[in-house]
């Protein structure tokens, strides 16, 4: 007896790390059904669009990408071929049958709740056009298959992990809230199984996910809720993990245990991704951050005290609704404060149902482009004089590569800047000690350092 051909998967992800994350649990999820994933367009048999509802441009991007999938499913037809067409992720839990309104070619509409029950909604579009996007009471995590290495994309030697989903945080300006529901921990069982078995797997690091990851309070076996400090305690004691990662945070769920875990654990990665979004206490408030200038920097000051070599990152918007000239003189001003060695910055996006939306001083565009490009000029100063900075130092290197010319290596320092250096094949997947010798423009050289025999 022979088996059926595999049928072929192509899932192009769009924002953030949470949706790589979601797009290697719907390959996982596929391949049982006989799938198998492929970096080709060309020749796929199921074409799913894992998309991003966070800002305008994002999810505009999705409704041009489906008018050029449903030319080249013209033309598969034409040659007597098929192809499914799928959207998954915020995008499809927003707009649900807006979508198929829009784009009539799609088959197959599903939310970042649903990704468990896929074989089944596969099944179900080859009869006519699925769209699921409730937010079902059961838990999805529950019900998904272990993570097997062979058919995932993005998994090597790092890894993401979701440990939450969703956010009660409510920001003025964010859709999350609405596309991704109600915060969920994972229970803490879940994440350190499915830890221990990417580390099984080959994998050195491991990010957390979740849109609010600080505010995890997964469930112990006993029924006690455990915040992610303590968690990543528990992470750090699988032996063969080497790093430990986690973002996005919000400054109000920083709490004591995890500046401790900062503290205590060296596997825990120096690197801190604490959005802001503004300098300006006025607009702070319009936000609905829940947090001041004030309050922001002096939690800074105590983690920095916890873990001195900690390096920031940040995320700003500019032109949020009553923007001043003054409020973003206030952003610029904390991004010298906080010295970011990194920083992601956007123009203000109206998204509908969000408070933000409905407020009526809008900001114009060409105010929010130059206000943008000033504070990018910032942000890419302050990382260029980071980076500088780490000339000279030694710092821990993950090999995960080899390097672009012969003889070389690649991998990343504890900060996630790409480091290269001479060395050999062998070292992949290895923590070496490596002194920072010179910035190129988008990555560091190094030096291997000797290391005393043991
Ligand atoms: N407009 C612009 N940027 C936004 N972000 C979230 N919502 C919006 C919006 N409506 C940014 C925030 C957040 C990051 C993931 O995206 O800075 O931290
Ligand atoms: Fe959105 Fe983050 Fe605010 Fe939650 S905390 S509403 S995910 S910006």
């Amino acid at each position: 007896m022979t088996s059926p051909a595999p049928k072929k998967l192509f899932i192009k992800t769009y924002g953030c790390q949470m949706n790589v994350y979601d797009s290697d649990r719907m390959a996982d999820a596929l391949a049982s059904h006989g799938y198998v994933p492929t970096n080709e367009l060309e020749g796929a048999d199921l074409v799913v669009l894992n998309t991003c509802h966070i800002r305008e441009k994002a999810s505009e991007k999705v409704f041009s990408e489906l008018g050029r999938l449903k030319e080249l499913r013209d033309e598969r037809r034409a040659a007597g071929e098929d192809m499914m067409i799928g959207v998954a992720g915020c995008v499809a839990q927003a707009e649900g049958e807006e979508i198929i309104r829009r784009s009539p070619a799609v088959d197959l509409v599903f939310g970042p709740q649903s990704y468990h029950r896929l074989p089944d909604l596969v099944t179900r579009a080859l009869n006519g056009q699925v769209i699921d996007t409730e937010f079902p009471p059961e838990d999805k995590f529950e019900h998904l298959p272990a993570p097997k290495k062979e058919v995932t994309i993005s998994r090597g030697l790092t890894a993401f992990l979701t440990v939450q989903e969703g956010c009660d945080k409510f920001c003025s300006f964010c859709v999350v809230p609405y596309t991704r529901g109600a915060e969920v921990s994972r229970p803490v069982s879940q994440v350190l199984a499915e830890a221990r078995n990417l580390v099984e797997a080959g994998v050195k690091e491991l990010t957390l996910l979740g849109q609010n990851v600080n505010a995890y309070h997964g469930l112990t076996e006993s029924g006690r809720a455990m915040g992610l400090g303590e968690l990543l305690y528990k992470l750090a004691e699988i032996p063969g993990l080497e790093r430990l990662r986690y973002t996005t945070s919000h400054p109000r769920d920083m709490d004591d245990a995890l500046i401790e875990a900062h503290r205590d654990l060296d596997k825990l990665m120096p690197y801190l991704h604490l959005p802001v979004q503004s300098g300006s206490d006025r607009i702070l408030k319009a936000m609905n951050r829940r947090h001041d200038r004030d309050e922001y920097l002096r939690l800074i000051e105590r983690i920095k005290a916890a873990r001195p070599d900690l390096a920031l990152s940040g995320d700003f918007i500019v032109g949020f609704p009553g923007e001043t000239d003054e409020d973003f003189e206030a952003t610029l001003a904390i991004i010298r404060e906080a010295e970011y060695a990194s920083a992601f910055s956007f123009k203000y996006s109206t998204r509908p149902g969000t408070p933000g939306a409905a407020m009526d001083n809008q900001v114009a565009e060409e105010v929010k482009t130059e206000r943008l490009a000033r504070l990018q000029a910032l942000v890419t100063e302050q990382q260029r004089a980071f980076n500088r900075s780490c000339v000279g130092r030694t710092l821990p290197v993950l090999i995960e590569r080899i390097g672009r010319q012969a003889g070389q290596v690649g991998g990343r320092s504890p900060y996630l800047q790409a480091v290269h250096l001479n060395g050999a094949v062998e070292m992949i997947g290895g923590v070496r000690q490596v002194e920072i010798i010179d910035v190129g423009p988008n990555s560091l050289v190094g030096r291997l350092v000797a290391q005393a025999a043991a």
